[in-house]
């Protein structure tokens, strides 16, 4: 069965409740789709007003971040529970930016990944190299590090739902994208790595996206590689632009 192309926002720290409205509504047209599976994954004080202000569109809602246990004393944090019942279906875990400023480590994305499937979201797994372990040629060894630990304990069948981003680090927010050849490669790597931890049809079935400097004229030539299942979108997902990409 072919993969669905999934194009996926993260907005990041940008955009106040009111902004993301506007921001809603101003795309609302632009990102129509019947082919693409669209979302945005929003800044935790964003997702109620924006669950809202996409009501009755194809858009649907991701979270940026969550934690992994169930209730109580954990000031400052969000449990899945919190973000399913606010109406999230998808949520981003251990994009590199947590990874970095704040330290996320592979065992507690494990955790993470384990709760998101337990409440019933789906997690868009992010991996991806520096520009000094590409250097040293050891990206595929990296990345399927990075899989193969945040993934333990996670079945056969979650993984066929789930999204995995590959977004080389060094291409983020800098306008230097990966060339498409560069990111097939990974993205290829990754579904061989899941082929060996669990089969051919769990491979073939997870989508895999590409992030880091997406854009409107780079998106058409992204997406249609054969590994290549969407992309995971930062600045270019805060303007009408994103449409173009949507509709690649
Ligand atoms: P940019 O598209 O701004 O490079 O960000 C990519 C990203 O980090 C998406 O998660």
């Amino acid at each position: 069965m072919a993969r669905k192309t999934i194009v996926a926002g993260n907005w990041k720290m940008n955009m106040t409740p009111s902004q993301a409205v506007k921001l809603c509504e101003e795309l609302k047209d632009l990102v129509k789709s019947d082919t693409v599976d669209v979302v945005y994954c929003v800044p935790a004080i964003d997702i109620i007003p924006v669950v809202e202000a996409v009501k009755g569109t194809n858009v649907k809602v991701g979270a940026e971040n969550m934690y992994y246990e169930e209730k109580g004393a954990y000031t400052g944090e969000i449990s899945a529970e919190m973000l399913k019942d606010a109406g999230v279906e998808y949520v981003i875990i251990g994009h590199s930016e947590r990874r970095d400023y704040f330290k996320e480590c592979d065992c507690m994305l494990n955790k993470k990944v384990k709760k998101a499937f337990e409440a019933g979201l789906t997690p868009i797994l992010c991996c991806g190299e520096s520009l000094e372990q590409r250097e040293m040629n050891v990206t595929m060894d990296w990345i399927r590090l990075q899989i193969k630990s945040d993934l333990v304990g996670v079945t056969a069948d979650q993984v066929k739902s789930m999204v995995i981003a590959y977004e080389p680090i060094w291409a983020i927010g800098t306008g230097k994208t990966a060339t498409t050849e560069q990111a097939q490669e990974v993205c290829k790597g990754i579904r061989d790595c899941i082929a060996e931890m669990y089969d051919a049809a769990t491979a073939e079935a997870v989508r895999i996206q590409y992030g880091g400097s997406v854009n409107a004229s780079n998106a058409a030539e992204l997406f249609g590689q054969p590994d290549i299942d969407g992309g995971l979108v930062g600045g270019a997902s805060l303007k009408a632009d994103f449409g173009k990409i949507v509709n690649f």
